[in-house]
């Protein structure tokens, strides 16, 4: 397919039947997951249109099949009863129309009167001058409404909004449309980057979903990043909150190591004026502190569980993923639940992934290192009930290590980092560094009040780390599967570890 150049369903099924070869090569490479999503072949990056419908959880996300850099994205479709087995099914939204022809970029589904309706923006780039700087010109992000009553044939896609529709402030860079409902009023609320290049969040609203206004914009007291992308306004635990993306915040000490943040903030609603404020002082909370966390989405499932799903990747980081060579690259992450507790966003594995456990063994551990572990696609329960300092082995050449902050060298550059964000009621650091095996990811670390319990999961080529049930996450692609799980330090407690089972995924075939 040639760069930016629309790409119909017909077009996907003549390529897809002529690409056999080169499935059949991705399948091969080592680095494929087993318990996580990928794109068959080429690219993935953000999940969409997430929720659960007549009892099938459908999994949407950023798709370019052809090449796995990422250039023209559709969305691509996995579907779920259970989040064990799975189907692959063809893409469901393409650019293949003039007000999404270069990329039907993230989007939302909300259900209403047994209807799914999608939300998403339609990339526009125009090419027809050579001084457009794609951010107050060159660009169009058109929000477009699609609906479905079974989440795989989709209606015509109507145009609700334009470029030239938001407000004058407003830079071309506003997308990623996700409903929050507020008794019988709904929200829509979009990412923006203003012509000063702040942040913030769009809000418009409606009565019926399909007549749209301008309700008000948010954002944070003093500026933070250039660009909110991919927001979340839900309502967890009686906290209102928002999930958000935001673009070019400066690292500060051990906070924002990366590119770009992902960030949940407490939000609050005003009864009389509809209004929706970030509540005063709110702490801005890293949702994860590994190095490839971007872009999540949360739902609501049949069961009232405030569901999340993120992309295991990051836009415009400098390390790589080897897996490109082999002609993909990106995963989702793990579904998890959310839970706001102790004034504090919490994430837990959903519990359907306890089914991919098995042979079971249990470790005091000050025998584990003796036990010579060399399990590789694991889950591993680690609980403390002491623990000054360790060293865990992950796998070999990874660790993940806690102490005081002020016990690390004086030459450790992390101590130096550590200290200019210090907070007295976070006197540890626990710092996960992948050594040689990262691609050019090197450590993140978190600051901790104390260290009570792990939940790790390792999969060929990733890691996702639960601290002290959910408090804290680290996301993160790794490459180098020997595997090695010991510990060192001064610490009492014990590990239940289990293998990981592998997802069932059918392809459908097309
Ligand atoms: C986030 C993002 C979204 C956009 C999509 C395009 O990763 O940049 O803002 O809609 O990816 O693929």
């Amino acid at each position: 397919m040639k760069k930016y150049q629309k790409f119909s369903k017909s077009d996907y099924i003549t390529w897809y039947n002529q690409n056999l070869s080169y499935r059949t090569k991705v399948a091969k490479d080592p680095n494929r997951l087993h318990y996580h999503l990928m794109p068959e072949t080429g690219w993935l990056n953000d999940p969409n249109g997430l929720c659960q419908f007549h009892g099938t959880y459908h999994i949407y996300y950023q798709y370019t099949p052809f090449e796995p850099t990422g250039e023209l994205k559709s969305w691509g479709h996995y579907t779920t009863k259970d989040f064990i087995y799975y189907e692959n099914h063809p893409p469901v939204l393409f650019p293949d129309s003039d007000i999404d022809a270069h990329g039907v970029y993230s989007g939302s589904a909300f259900i209403k009167d047994d209807t799914l309706h999608f939300f998403y923006t339609g990339n526009i780039k125009y090419f027809d001058r050579d001084d457009y700087d794609y951010i107050l010109s060159g660009r169009g992000s058109n929000t477009i409404h699609v609906t479905s009553k079974d989440g795989f044939t989709f209606g015509e896609k109507e145009l609700l909004m334009t470029t030239e529709d938001y407000p004058d402030t407003i830079s071309c860079h506003v997308r990623d449309p996700k409903i929050y409902q507020h008794n019988d009023e709904y929200y829509m609320i979009l990412g923006a980057r203003d012509i000063d290049s702040h942040g913030l969040i769009l809000i418009y609203h409606s009565n019926d979903l399909k007549h749209w206004q301008y309700h008000q914009q948010l954002t944070t007291s003093t500026p933070f990043g250039y660009m909110w992308e991919c927001p979340d306004v839900f309502m967890l635990d009686s906290q209102l909150g928002l999930i958000c993306c935001p673009q070019g915040v400066e690292t500060f000490g051990i906070e924002y190591e990366n590119v770009h943040q992902c960030t949940f903030m407490q939000l609050q609603f005003d009864e009389k004026t509809n209004l929706f404020s970030m509540v005063p002082n709110t702490n801005i909370q890293l949702v994860d502190r590994g190095f490839d966390f971007y872009a999540p989405q949360t739902f609501e499932d049949e069961t009232g569980r405030r569901i999340l799903i993120g992309w295991m990747g990051i836009p415009e980081a400098d390390y790589t993923n080897p897996t490109t060579k082999q002609g993909w690259q990106h995963a989702l992450t793990l579904p998890r639940t959310l839970h706001f507790e102790h004034g504090h966003l919490y994430q837990r594995p959903l519990v359907e992934l306890q089914a991919l456990r098995h042979k079971k063994r249990h470790y005091d551990l000050s025998l584990l290192s003796s036990a010579k572990e060399t399990a590789l696609v694991y889950e591993a329960l680690i609980t403390f009930t002491t623990c000054e300092s360790m060293e865990l082995t992950l796998r070999e050449g990874v660790t993940l290590s806690y102490q005081p902050i002020t016990t690390l060298s004086e030459e450790n550059p992390i101590k130096k980092q550590a200290l200019i964000s210090y907070d007295p009621s976070k006197p540890y650091i626990l710092t996960l560094d992948l050594g040689t095996h990262g691609s050019g990811r090197t450590t993140r670390s978190v600051a901790l009040s104390s260290l009570q319990n792990l939940q790790i999961f390792s999969d060929t080529s990733s890691l996702e780390i639960f601290v002290n049930d959910g408090e804290e996450v680290f996301t993160t692609r790794v490459y180098g599967q020997q595997g090695n799980i010991s510990i060192s330090g001064s610490y009492t407690g014990s590990l239940t570890l289990y293998d990981m089972k592998s997802y069932h995924i059918l392809t459908q075939t097309i």
